[in-house]
């Protein structure tokens, strides 16, 4: 078996685990509905033709969930704040008993305030394509705030914008389901403007912990033919410097200058607002080569014909039950980086999300991906990256999206007729692990 070992890190370092309000929470009656509710609703969206109308039932079971991070050992939980329960009646007492409860069990709360689940109304009224969305966001955000920024330290604003962008609306395989290619980008830049607004909304509350959690990954050409190469390069500016290079140097890869709504510039003072640290959600890299002319399926994924690249195979790496090639080495790379690219201009990172799927409660495999992740980005320390924080990504096997429950990304295996909560091999590894750190 590989080895499950794991290397010392710096006092303080925050060790966690995440998950997300649309994810786990089902209580779907009891508030307003989101784009997700709409999309599942559609036939043929979902792998497996179910919603998260009821999830893991954690808007119920919260308590249990939170014995469950105790005894782990965690020192902190990433969850998201569901923006339609936020503005439905009495939503916010629910993330008030949650975060009361994680606070009397010792762990440190870090909501997300965006987790792709928009508000419907807000979806019907053009969504992330209007700019007035992002204004709404920061009001919604600092509401959130100032009700409970006086137990919550460290906030998140946006959840992967990167992946909502292309898989919401240029794909059309995620909610909203817009299948816009290129002509997606305003959604990118809204909810960018978004989180600078609500970074300036937390801190007109009194907030000093802000960060955001973005999708990265390394992006290998398929050759060194140069059609690959260029098609690997608008690639990475597409996932990776679209969303970093504005937030860390105030400002857009050129580019794209022209995909950007008018007057995109003259936002980026409030998008590069400082943050206290920056989030790095990790599962793998990607190979791009130039475009094929046909529909590609990557990773269970439709890629329409007309996009200008297309993504390939990677061989060679064993894969998780996802398909997703395993390649903690390109985690150190990645940091590595992004240091090197914005030096001094990159705050403190904290990996708010890593994981994998893999049935089974015996997950030795998850173990040992997890353990080979920690070890890359303790090279990444030693590279001398400041790395603070680590999030495993997932508490609970969850919604998987448009996977639905086919994959199971959590430490502990929920049953999908009874909802019972059994831990895995890997919680009682991950707990080990974060004893010896003590
Ligand atoms: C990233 C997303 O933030 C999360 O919602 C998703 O479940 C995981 N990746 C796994 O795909």
């Amino acid at each position: 078996m590989a080895s499950a070992a794991v290397p010392r890190f710096p006092p303080g370092f925050l060790w966690g685990v995440s998950t997300s309000a649309h994810q786990i929470e089902g209580g779907a009656d009891e508030r307003a509905p989101s784009v997700w509710d709409a999309f599942t609703a559609e036939p043929g969206r979902v792998r497996d033709g179910s919603t998260a109308a009821v999830a893991c039932d954690h808007y119920h079971r919260y308590r249990e969930d939170v014995a469950l991070l105790r005894d782990l050992g965690v020192g902190a939980y990433r969850f998201s704040v569901s923006w339609p329960r936020a503005e439905s009646p009495g939503g916010l007492g629910f993330y008030d008993r949650l975060v009361d409860e994680l606070c009397a069990a010792g762990v440190r709360p870090v909501p997300t305030l965006f987790h792709w689940d928009l508000p419907l109304a807000l979806e019907e009224t053009g969504g992330w394509l209007r700019r007035a969305t992002a204004e709404e966001f920061a009001r919604y955000a600092g509401r959130v705030a100032d009700h409970l920024g006086d137990r919550v330290r460290t906030w998140i604003t946006l959840n992967e914008p990167a992946e909502h962008t292309l898989l919401g609306h240029a794909l059309g395989v995620h909610a909203p389901g817009r299948a816009l290619l290129l002509d997606a980008l305003p959604a990118a830049h809204h909810q960018l403007l978004a989180h600078g607004l609500a970074v300036r909304a937390l801190r007109a509350v009194g907030i000093t912990d802000v960060g955001i959690a973005n999708s990265h990954g390394p992006v290998w050409p398929a050759s060194q033919d140069p059609e690959d190469t260029a098609a690997a390069e608008l690639y990475d500016l597409l996932l990776n410097r679209l969303f970093a290079d504005p937030l860390l140097l105030g400002r857009y890869p050129e580019e794209l200058a022209e995909l950007l709504p008018d007057g995109a510039a003259a936002d980026l003072e409030t998008i590069a607002e400082p943050l206290d640290w920056y989030g790095v959600n990790y599962y793998a890299p990607t190979k791009v080569g130039a475009p094929r002319g046909t529909e590609t399926v990557h990773s269970g994924l439709r890629l329409p014909a007309g996009l200008p690249f297309s993504v390939r195979e990677i061989e060679g790496y064993p894969r998780t039950d996802y398909g997703w090639p395993v390649v903690p080495e390109a985690l150190t790379a990645l940091l590595t980086g992004f240091r090197e690219r914005y030096g001094d201009r990159l705050p403190p990172v904290v990996i708010t999300e890593n994981g994998c799927s893999y049935e089974g409660v015996d997950d030795q495999e998850r173990i040992a991906f997890l353990a080979a992740h920690i070890r890359a980005l303790h090279a990444a320390v030693e590279a001398g990256v400041d790395v603070r924080g680590y999030f495993v990504w997932s508490l609970l096997d969850n919604f998987e999206w448009a996977e639905g429950y086919t994959r199971r990304f959590g430490l502990v295996h929920v049953d999908r007729e009874t909802l019972e909560r059994t831990p895995k091999a890997s919680y009682a590894w991950f707990r080990e692990v974060l004893r010896a750190q003590r």
